[in-house]
């Protein structure tokens, strides 16, 4: 079934018995409003523009869902090995770094313009992940309410363990629900699936993220990423037919 996700796995029975006496939902009973874009703002395209002027040019409690998935030094500063900028980091340090704060203001802007209970898909190194991104979030009406695991399936670099996984923090604006707003029930919290890295050095697992758009969409929705890299999320949301509004620096 094309709207359920590319996963296609069991939900384990918990979709089982009628819609009405279930604490989960497989429909979802918020829309998200019709909306008038820019004309510089071109669905299903690859736009090459800043993401916090993309953002500012999209109306307030407007979109459903947004990936982000930050150019953040994390791993380069944790990972001093020297070799920055040399050999296979090469391609990691010509890409532009966001600082913090500017992550900060990224996330606000999404913020603005998520509908109410609309998600937010956050992918974090294990060092956010460890050591806490809470700062991102201060003053926004984004709450933590899941996340998920994705095994990479290669081996990455490490002074101990070798990097193979990467996580994708689930956020979703105020009012927190579930019921009625997240239909999908059979993503497990640990997926594997290879990402081809040819085009850019982060590209994330088209599947997986075709999935997560679906839990929180209905067809011909918006989904949004403003720093989208190989826009892994457009053919995420080609694949499913969802509408894509997003951009890189690099287009
Ligand atoms: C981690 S990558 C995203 C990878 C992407 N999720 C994918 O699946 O390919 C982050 C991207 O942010 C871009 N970037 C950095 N600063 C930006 C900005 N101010 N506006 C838009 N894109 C930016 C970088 O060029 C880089 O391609």
């Amino acid at each position: 079934m094309k709207n359920q996700g590319p996963l296609h796995l069991d939900d384990g029975g918990m979709n089982s018995g009628s819609e009405s006496n279930q604490v989960f939902s497989r429909k979802r009973t918020i829309d998200a409003p019709d909306i008038e874009l820019p004309p510089e703002i071109e669905p299903n395209t690859r736009l090459k523009m800043d993401g916090l002027e993309f953002l500012a040019k999209l109306p307030a409690d407007a979109i459903p869902v947004a990936f982000f998935d930050p150019q953040y030094r994390g791993v380069l500063d944790k990972l001093a090995y020297g070799n920055e900028g040399e050999s296979r980091e090469r391609r990691r340090s010509a890409l532009q770094q966001m600082p913090e704060p500017v992550i900060g203001q990224f996330i606000s802007g999404m913020d603005r313009v998520l509908i109410p209970s609309g998600h937010l898909f956050l992918w974090v190194d294990k060092f956010h992940l460890c050591q806490g991104m809470k700062p991102w979030f201060e003053g926004t009406s984004l709450e933590i309410v899941d996340m998920l695991t994705w095994d990479k399936g290669t081996f990455g670099m490490g002074y101990r363990t070798r990097r193979r996984a990467e996580y994708c923090v689930i956020l979703q604006k105020r009012p927190k629900k579930a019921k009625g707003v997240w239909k999908i029930h059979n993503i497990p919290d640990v997926v594997k699936e290879s990402a081809s890295q040819k085009e850019h050095p982060h590209s994330k697992p088209v599947e997986l993220q075709g999935s997560l758009l679906c839990a929180v969409t209905n067809e011909g929705d918006f989904v949004i990423d403003p720093a989208a890299g190989s826009f892994s999320v457009l053919a995420a949301a080609r694949n499913n037919d969802r509408v894509f509004l997003g951009c890189d620096l690099n287009g």
